[in-house]
C-alpha cells in the first residue's frame, strides 16, 4: 500500500489521468472526499503548500509537488522524478513603467516565496525587505506596497492584466515526484516500480 499526497486541482487530475494510463480503471476522487482508495493506492486530496508536510512527517510515502515549494520549504525528502506538468517560472515582477534599480539600498519585494526572494538578492548582495502575502501578490505594487513581487508565472496573463512586467526569472518550476525517505528505504520496490511506470508515460508523452 502506498500512499500519495497529490495539490488540489489540475495537477491531481493530470496525476490520476496518469494512473488510469498505467493502471487502466478510474482514479478520480469524489466530489468532496479527500482520501481515494483505488487498489495497492492511498491519494491524498491536499493543498499544494501542504503536500511536503504530509510527505516530510511520512503521513505520505510520496507526494507530487511543485519544484518551487520544494526549492521554498527547503526539504528533506528525496526528488524522484520531474513529471513534466505544470510548467511555470518563479520571476520578479515590476510596474511596466518602472525598471528595477539594483542600486536601491533595500528594495522592497512581495512574496509567498519568501526564502526565494531573500536567497536570490544575497546572492546578488542587494539588500530586500521581503513583504509575506499570501495571495493576490500582484496586487502589491499597484497600489505601493512594495517596489516589486517575486511570484508564479505561468501563461503571463496575471502580470499583463495588472500592469505588471517580468523583471528576470529566478528558476524554472514543474511539479515533481517526492518520495519520504523512510518510505523510500522501506518501500522501496513498490516507489520504484511506481516511479518506473510513471517515468515511462512521462518520457513517452515527452
Ligand atoms: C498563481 C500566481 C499568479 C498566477 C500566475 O496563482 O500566484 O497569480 O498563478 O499565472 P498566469 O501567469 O498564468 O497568470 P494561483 O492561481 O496558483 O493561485 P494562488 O494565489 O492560490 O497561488
Amino acid at each position: 500500500m502506498l500512499t500519495i499526497a497529490l495539490p488540489k486541482g489540475r495537477i491531481a487530475e493530470e496525476t490520476l489521468e496518469i494512473f488510469t494510463e498505467i493502471f487502466g480503471g478510474e482514479f478520480k476522487f469524489e466530489s468532496r472526499k479527500l482520501i481515494l482508495d483505488i487498489g495497492e493506492f492511498r491519494f491524498l486530496n491536499v493543498r499544494n503548500q501542504d503536500v511536503p508536510t504530509y510527505v516530510e512527517h511520512g503521513a505520505a510515502d510520496i507526494g507530487i509537488v511543485g519544484l518551487d515549494v520544494i526549492t521554498e520549504k527547503e526539504l528533506d525528502i528525496i526528488k524522484l522524478l520531474d513529471m513534466q506538468l505544470g510548467k511555470c517560472k518563479v520571476s520578479i515582477g515590476i510596474k511596466n513603467e518602472d525598471e528595477l534599480d539594483w542600486n536601491k539600498p533595500n528594495i522592497k519585494v512581495a512574496s509567498k516565496m519568501v526564502n526565494i526572494t531573500k536567497n536570490y538578492f544575497a546572492q546578488k548582495a542587494v539588500g530586500v525587505e521581503v513583504v509575506k502575502l499570501y495571495g493576490s501578490i500582484e496586487l502589491a505594487p499597484l497600489v505601493g506596497l512594495v517596489d516589486a513581487i517575486v511570484d508564479i508565472v505561468e501563461t503571463g496573463a496575471t502580470m499583463r492584466e495588472n500592469g505588471l512586467k517580468v523583471a528576470e526569472d529566478i528558476m524554472d518550476s514543474s511539479a515533481h515526484l517526492i518520495a519520504n525517505k523512510n518510505s523510500y528505504y522501506s518501500k522501496k520496490e513498490e516507489i520504484l516500480s511506481l516511479y518506473e511506470k510513471i517515468n515511462q508515460v512521462v518520457q513517452d508523452r515527452a
